[in-house]
């Protein structure tokens, strides 16, 4: 199989104009039922041990090896290598900084998802065990709390690429919603105080990259929206 990798090794020396490139690899592999990321740690193992990625727990669950494979993000644990057109081309997600290879700078994305306080806000007294809710209001959480914040869907928004700073991306909106919806939490209007600003949510403009690459099949363009009704709503 034939793979053409992104390189970028800052301090190796081997590239002294310090820039990226593009590196090809043929290996003897057969594809069937394997993944990109079992090509990947095959290429470290017996081609190059310098290529460098993240990844843990290869099941599509701790969202660490999300890289742009012929153009799309996707998890590189997931994705199958079989119908892939060769070259298949790997490259880091798009807009981060490159740390090494396929590993990006992941500060910029984990800042908007610390600015939207991913966590519950509830002031009454801690009850002796759990804060209950109807199984309706906890089903309202499903298709938000799955997400693993792999970065696939913002690092494929334009809307982040133009404003990486200021517009929170899909991510951190998806989460932002998540508690949001949660019937225990306490801090809704301060919530969308924080989402009311022309950049942090109202960037969106329904492009749906975001919907289309997502390795859990959920909806942050979906959830994008409710917060923008409850705007709405709030305002009138
Ligand atoms: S729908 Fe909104 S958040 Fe999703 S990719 Fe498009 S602009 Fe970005
Ligand atoms: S919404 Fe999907 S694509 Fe985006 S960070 Fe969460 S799991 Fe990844
Ligand atoms: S290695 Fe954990 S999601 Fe792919």
């Amino acid at each position: 199989m034939r793979f053409r990798i992104y390189r970028y090794d800052p301090e190796s020396g081997a590239n002294l104009e310090n820039k990226p490139w593009m590196q090809d690899y043929e290996i003897t592999f057969d594809p069937r039922g394997k993944k990109v990321l079992d090509a990947l740690i095959a290429i470290k193992d017996t081609l190059d041990e310098s290529l460098s990625f993240r990844r843990s727990c290869r099941e599509g669950v701790c969202g660490s090896d999300g890289v742009n494979v012929n153009g799309v993000n996707v998890l590189a644990c997931v994705t199958a290598l079989e119908g892939l057109k060769q070259p298949i081309e790997i490259r880091p997600l798009p807009r981060l900084g490159v740390v090494r290879d396929l590993i990006v700078d992941m500060a910029q994305f984990y800042q908007h998802y610390r600015a939207v306080k991913p966590y519950l806000i509830n002031l009454d007294p801690e009850p002796e065990n759990e804060r209950l809710q109807s199984p309706q209001d906890r089903a309202e959480l499903d298709g938000l709390w799955e997400c693993i914040l792999c970065g696939c869907c913002t690092t494929a928004c334009p809307s982040f690429w133009w404003n990486p700073d200021k517009f929170l991306g899909p991510a951190a909106l998806l989460q932002s919603y998540r508690f949001i919806a949660d019937t225990r939490d306490q801090a809704t209007n301060e919530r969308l105080d924080f989402l009311e600003d022309p950049y942090r949510l109202f960037r969106c403009h329904g492009i749906m990259n975001c919907v289309e690459v997502c390795p859990k099949g959920l909806n942050p363009l979906a959830a994008i929206g409710k917060i923008k009704t409850l705007l709405v709503k709030r305002a009138l």
